[in-house]
């Protein structure tokens, strides 16, 4: 059973300037919670025990995040928020969490590569900290089900539009079961016209501990990164690589449209205020 997942946090979220200038762009609210806790909390509803946020310059309030706060504890107390002090605890407990510090921004292969001793042999999960997936069955529990099955490393993937291919790293699918392809190949951010498909490899992947000898093999290549697609496609050729198209949507924070889009359809669902704010849009898309 995998119990282990590692959070890639490093990037400096210059989509996102310059609001990422000095907080990690894992740090933008989705209406009152970051971003990151939606995925901790994924990791958490799907089994993992202990988690890894790769981490770098800056990223200190990450930290400050999961760990407990007395002097917050112990005023909301005084005050009677039993609520909120519930809620500030929970955070604290969703997980075992450890941190480690990506010296040079190197790309999301190099990052993946400082999590060898924490993994220590074992199947472990991938989860882009700039990424929530919204779905019945947490996403990172539907990989790991389909890794239960195969035993082998899987990628989830999602379908994007045509001209979004080059924004993505883009699988060549034959397939195999329902929502299960083998892969011929991986590429990363082709161009439109050479993509072999438009399914989308979407933030979350299922790694053996295999992927440490290919990550050393692997030449930096776009972005003059080392790109965990290329050592996947080195993986695939000795050991064979299965796609997952998961059932879920998935939201990048990471760019301002992609966050508004998901500021919007996750307050439209709130309990509290969720009817409130849809009569408010839809009176104010009646004046556009
Ligand atoms: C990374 C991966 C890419 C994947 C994408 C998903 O790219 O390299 O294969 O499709 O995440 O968001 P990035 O967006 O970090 O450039």
């Amino acid at each position: 059973m995998i119990k282990k997942a590692v959070i890639p946090a490093a990037g400096f979220g210059s989509r996102f300037l310059p609001a990422t200038k000095a907080q990690p762009k894992e740090m933008l609210p989705i209406i009152d919670k970051p971003t990151i806790q939606y995925v901790i909390e994924e990791a958490a509803q799907s089994g993992i025990e202990q988690i890894l946020i790769i981490t770098g310059k800056g990223k200190q309030s990450i930290e400050n995040h999961f760990d407990r706060s007395f002097e917050l504890e112990q005023e909301l107390i005084r005050t009677g928020k039993k609520k909120q002090y519930d809620e500030i605890l929970e955070i604290s407990n969703m997980a075992e969490i450890f941190y480690t510090r990506q010296k040079e921004l190197n790309g999301l292969g190099d990052a993946i590569r400082y999590a060898k001793h924490f993994v220590n042999d074992e199947p472990f999960v991938v989860m882009l900290g700039d990424t929530i997936i919204k779905s019945k069955t947490p996403c990172a529990r539907q990989l790991i089900d389909v890794y239960s099955k195969y035993q082998k490393t899987i990628v989830g993937v999602e379908k994007v539009l045509p001209e979004n291919v080059s924004l993505y790293g883009i699988i060549d699918p034959v397939h195999l079961a329902e929502n299960v392809y083998e892969i011929k190949g991986l590429i990363e951010k082709p161009e439109r016209d050479v993509a072999p498909s438009n399914l989308a490899i979407a933030g979350r992947y299922i790694l053996t501990p295999d992927i440490f000898d290919y990550l050393e093999k692997t030449p930096p290549s776009k972005n003059n990164e080392i790109q965990l697609t290329d050592a996947l496609e080195l993986l695939k050729a000795d050991q064979g690589i299965l796609a997952a198209l998961f059932d879920g949507k998935r939201y990048d924070i990471g760019n301002k449209l992609g966050y508004l889009k998901t500021e919007i359809e996750y307050a439209i669902d709130r309990e509290d205020f969720g009817f409130e704010f849809r009569e408010y849009l839809k009176e104010f898309v009646k004046s556009l």
